[in-house]
């Protein structure tokens, strides 16, 4: 729980008028860190789906399974990440949206065994090994990652928001009887084709000469880890594209300040975008769509030097 909803429960318990009244001022209730306090928010929460959704899709015991070996073939493993990762968040306590009912969808669709739950249980301890996440933490994240198992609630929110989501796991949009508005998300592919994009992006970026020369580009890289970055830059593509999923973060371009991006690196990381748009056969429309957005954000990243 954060420090201010504690707050907010204890200030409705007391009543704010009576604490006025005794001219008294609470200390400031302790906050108690949450989950997602405790592993480090979307930046800590990022790598250690990244490196389980990689331990997944190679289990043995997964692969026994032909529908999980469909899934695995159909789906964007970027994608999955980056819903996992927003799951994950979500049920920590993060701002991240909840979007369980993609993973449950997949779920319903692979109809796991308890065996190859067991199997995923085991992926998940060599993670949390992995990353050394405390004792006192892991049974919250096994906690965080059960609750996919439980049945779905009804009323799924991604169909009652009225987006195109991506074809693979919200299967056929038209036959749940909502209009869509077109969007250049919908067209892009949604959610699952963005993060895709945005994984090729990244990956191009980091080993960008010209973009990793800048001394603050390159000391930043090594405390923002790449999985986070992608969430983060999926999230935000997702939302300006017209998408459901939200940004949510420090102001948008905040963070760009201290990196003095130039205009060199600015074509460089252009040039980058043109090649994973291309590679990921995104559609002419669909890339100039996706170039005219990125290029509203110019004057707010190129500070230069
Ligand atoms: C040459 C161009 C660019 C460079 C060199 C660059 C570099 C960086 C760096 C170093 C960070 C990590 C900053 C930190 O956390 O301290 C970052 C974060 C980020 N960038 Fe960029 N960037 C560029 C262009 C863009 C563009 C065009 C967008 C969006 C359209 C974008 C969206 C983001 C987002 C969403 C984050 C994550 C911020 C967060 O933590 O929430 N960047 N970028």
């Amino acid at each position: 729980m954060t420090g201010f909803r504690l707050a907010a429960i204890l200030l409705g318990a007391t009543g704010l008028s009576a604490v006025v009244a005794a001219g008294a001022v609470p200390a400031p209730a302790p906050s108690i860190p949450t989950l997602y306090e405790r592993l480090g928010g979307v930046y800590g929460i990022a790598p250690l789906v990244d490196n389980l959704v990689d331990r997944l899709l190679v289990n043995e015991t997964l692969n026994a399974n032909p529908r999980f070996v469909e899934f695995r073939q159909q789906v964007q493993k970027a994608g999955l990440k980056f819903i996992f990762t927003a799951s994950v968040c979500h049920a920590a306590g993060g701002p991240e949206p909840n979007l369980d009912d993609i993973l449950i969808a997949a779920r319903d669709r692979v109809r796991f065994t308890d065996d190859e739950w067991q199997a995923m249980s085991t992926d998940l301890e060599a993670t949390l090994d992995k990353f050394s996440v405390a004792a006192d933490t892991r049974q919250s994240v096994r906690d965080a990652v059960a609750r996919l198992r439980l049945p779905a609630e009804s009323g799924s929110r991604a169909i009652a928001t009225g987006h195109r989501r991506g074809p693979v796991l919200v299967g056929d949009d038209s036959a749940d009887g909502i209009e869509y508005q077109p969007t250049l998300y919908g067209n892009l592919g949604g959610w699952e084709a963005i993060a895709g994009i945005v994984d090729v992006l990244v990956e191009r970026l980091l080993v960008d000469r010209t973009v990793m020369t800048n001394p603050a580009i390159a000391a930043v890289t090594t405390r923002v880890p790449k999985p986070g970055l992608k969430y983060q830059l999926t999230a935000l593509l997702c939302q300006a594209t017209g998408g459901p999923e939200q940004y949510i973060r420090h102001p948008v371009l905040a963070p760009h300040a201290r990196v003095h991006v130039s205009e060199a690196e600015w074509d460089a990381m252009l040039a980058d975008l043109r090649s994973a748009l291309a590679q990921r056969r995104v559609g002419q429309a669909e890339q100039d769509g996706l170039r005219a957005l990125v290029a509203k954000v110019k004057g707010e990243i190129v500070t230069g030097r």
